[in-house]
């Protein structure tokens, strides 16, 4: 048996409800160990809650990396004997970020989304595609505020893309993106380019950063890293990449409460519902989306039931998780905020 200690920077973040989404987390995760996992559950060792995992037989290294990624993950254990008491043996863990984690956890901001919270969205996007953490991925937050999905994926070594409507959010990310890599030494080229638009006027603007940690790594091109930030509406998401070019898309909808919702689609109550935005952006979505590839969203489940989100992933031949692992993950943020997660694959 495997023991779990949770981070306890998690607990104090989703109070009760840190347990439930750990186990609904790790649940996922089994299913992509090399060993058969016959249970997860929470188990109280000496007044101490670890998350435990049924299995008899020994994690390789690749698994012992899967579950040092998790967003809950604080120390591993493996459990001999009966009693945990008997011997709690610590597991060493995988050091696996490319750029340090305090990326996402050094800036504050109103609206800003959890970091633990977005590296379980990225986790749970990555293991329930049919891609691995050391395919060169590439990851677009189609909703990306000040980029706290992107950072989370430039901690794993991915490729970020990131679609945001409001200008002042873009302008900040680029400039805090730009002195991070500058204040760490890591070798860039930043630039801005034209992605879409007839003319000057309705031009669509890209910053684009390619990096890498050091100099060595920069010269050759296929271990630079990329990092893009579109000022634009994500229902063109198609007109801005590739097509088949994206293997995950990961994004916190916007609640309507610290950010305001611009642009075209606003609604007469100024706050989009989550089901329009999606309806509308979907099919460009959809599209940037590889095969084997999954949308994973956080959105206010006080405003729109998963069912109905659901069918509208269903209408664009997705298929939406669910069992469950996967509707494990409702949890209240405030009083007017419960919070869930969608999980929809390109199969
Ligand atoms: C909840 S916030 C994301 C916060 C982000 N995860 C962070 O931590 O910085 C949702 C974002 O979606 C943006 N948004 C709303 N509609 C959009 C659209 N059609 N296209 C692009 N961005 C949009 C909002 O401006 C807002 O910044």
């Amino acid at each position: 048996m495997y023991l779990i200690l949770q981070n306890p920077g998690h607990n104090r973040v989703y109070y009760k409800e840190a347990a439930q989404l750990a186990v609904s987390e790790v649940s996922i995760a089994s299913k992509r160990l090399s060993v058969p996992c016959k249970a997860v559950e929470v188990v109280n060792v000496a007044g101490v809650r670890y998350i435990a995992l049924k299995i008899e037989d020994e994690l390789s290294p690749k698994d012992v990396g899967i579950l040092s990624r998790l967003s809950f993950t604080f120390a591993i254990f493996n459990q001999f004997g009966i009693y945990a008491e008997d011997g709690l043996v610590p597991i060493p863990m995988e050091t696996y970020e490319y750029l340090d984690g305090k990326i996402s956890t050094i800036q504050k901001y109103a609206g800003k989304t959890n970091e633990l919270f977005t590296k379980m969205m990225v986790n749970v996007a990555l293991l329930a595609s049919d891609f691995s953490y050391d395919d060169n991925i590439t990851l677009l937050d189609p909703v990306a505020g000040r980029g706290t999905t992107l950072n989370e994926a430039t901690v794993y070594g991915f490729n970020a893309l990131g679609i945001e409507i409001e200008h002042k959010s873009v302008h900040e990310n680029q400039i805090f993106f730009k002195k991070y890599l500058q204040n760490e030494r890591c070798k860039f080229l930043a630039d801005k380019r034209m992605v879409y638009g007839k003319n000057k006027s309705e031009a669509i603007y890209m910053h684009e950063f390619e990096y890498a940690k050091n100099k060595e790594a920069f010269k050759a091109k296929e271990e630079r890293k990329k990092l893009g930030l579109v000022n634009g509406n994500s229902q063109d998401a198609d007109k801005y990449f590739k097509k088949n070019s994206v293997h995950l898309i990961v994004g916190d909808l916007p609640y309507g409460i610290a950010h305001g919702n611009t642009g075209a689609n606003k609604s007469s109550t100024g706050t989009r519902n989550p089901s329009e935005l999606i309806k509308t952006c979907l099919p460009a979505w959809k599209a940037v989306l590889k095969k084997g590839g999954t949308i994973v969203l956080a959105w206010n489940s006080f405003v729109a039931p998963k069912h109905k989100l659901a069918a509208l992933f269903e209408e664009q031949g997705l298929k939406v998780m669910s069992g469950d692992a996967y509707d494990g993950f409702e949890h209240m943020v405030d009083k007017s905020i419960k919070r869930d997660i969608i999980v929809a694959k390109n199969i």
